[in-house]
């Protein structure tokens, strides 16, 4: 066999590397996206405790930051909180309920998804594992993007799992698939205006853009739904939906595949960070 002399100089290189490929745990490339990232805003805004991103751009104003609190004491939203908690409660028509369906009766679980799913070859959100429980006991699954039904649920459910840290895998070169499809899905410039969601929410984190400080990415997810101007509640699918539309792109569908992936990268960015779930936005 001829090899051409650049070829065996790299040769030994790309041998290791393929070793590498295979024997390495496939956490290791999520794990060093993720570090990548959190170095990078810690030197850049040196000193603000890694915990206090999950404030988005909250975590830049400390005035902003007092009012959030303020309003948090007394949440204009608490109507949804309950709405979604007598939907949690309501067995369904056979007698069982969402707590005998769900891991751990759906206590400190939320953390752990999208999580991927090896015997059924499929990425599983949270709101996902709802609907498995509606299905599985005869109900008819909920649309992710019923703000009414499946909004207050996880507005709820998902507040069972607060104090929990992020704690996304991606242990199967399928999960991988999954998760480096979200990456490139959030990387990718999109729209009229041809912004990425990392030119946003990694280049100009913390810039003001219509009046708002824009959030770093890492921490974003932990914190989910949202009540923009205290009532009006929004998933992570419903944000994404909405930053789409500024940038002037067709939304993917709340719940589809895409949005999936970019969950699944997005979460896994904010591994380690506490869950506290609706929570108030402007
Ligand atoms: C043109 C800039 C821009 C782009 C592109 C953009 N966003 Fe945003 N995004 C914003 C602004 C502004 C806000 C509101 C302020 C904030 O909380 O960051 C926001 C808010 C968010 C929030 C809510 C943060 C919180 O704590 O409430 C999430 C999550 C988010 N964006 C995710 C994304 C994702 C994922 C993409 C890519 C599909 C994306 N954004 C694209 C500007 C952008």
């Amino acid at each position: 066999m001829i090899v051409s002399s650049a070829l065996r100089r790299i040769l030994p290189t790309l041998v290791t590397v393929a070793a590498m490929l295979v024997a390495a745990p496939t956490n290791a490339a999520p794990e060093d996206d993720r570090g990548a990232m959190v170095r990078m805003f810690q030197s850049r805004f040196p000193g603000v405790p890694l915990d206090d991103y999950v404030y988005g751009g909250l975590m830049f104003n400390a005035a902003a930051r007092r009012h959030y609190e303020d309003i948090m004491a007394f949440p204009p939203f608490e109507p949804d909180l309950d709405r979604g908690k007598a939907l949690w409660e309501t067995p369904f028509r056979n007698g069982r309920t969402y707590a005998d369906c769900l891991p751990d009766g759906g206590r400190m679980i939320a953390g752990r998804y999208p999580t991927y799913d090896a015997q059924a070859k499929r990425l599983v959100t949270f709101e996902m594992l709802l609907n498995d429980c509606r299905s599985n006991n005869g109900e008819a699954a909920y649309r992710f993007d019923d703000r009414d039904t499946m909004g207050v649920l996880t507005a709820y459910a998902r507040s069972l799992s607060d104090g929990m840290r992020m704690d996304i895998r991606v242990d199967s070169p399928e999960a991988l698939a999954r998760y480096e499809s979200g990456k490139a899905l959030f990387h990718r410039r999109i729209g009229q205006m041809n912004f990425s969601c990392a030119n946003c929410h990694v280049t100009n984190a913390g810039k003001i853009m219509r009046m708002e400080t824009v959030s770093p990415a890492l921490g974003q997810a932990t914190h989910f739904p949202v009540f923009r101007g205290g009532d009006s509640l929004y998933t992570l699918h419903a944000r994404y939906t909405r930053c789409m539309q500024q940038v002037r792109a067709q939304p993917f569908a709340m719940g589809s595949d895409a949005f999936n992936d970019l969950e699944y990268f997005h979460s896994y960015l904010s591994n380690g960070l506490p869950l506290k779930a609706s929570v108030y936005r402007r």
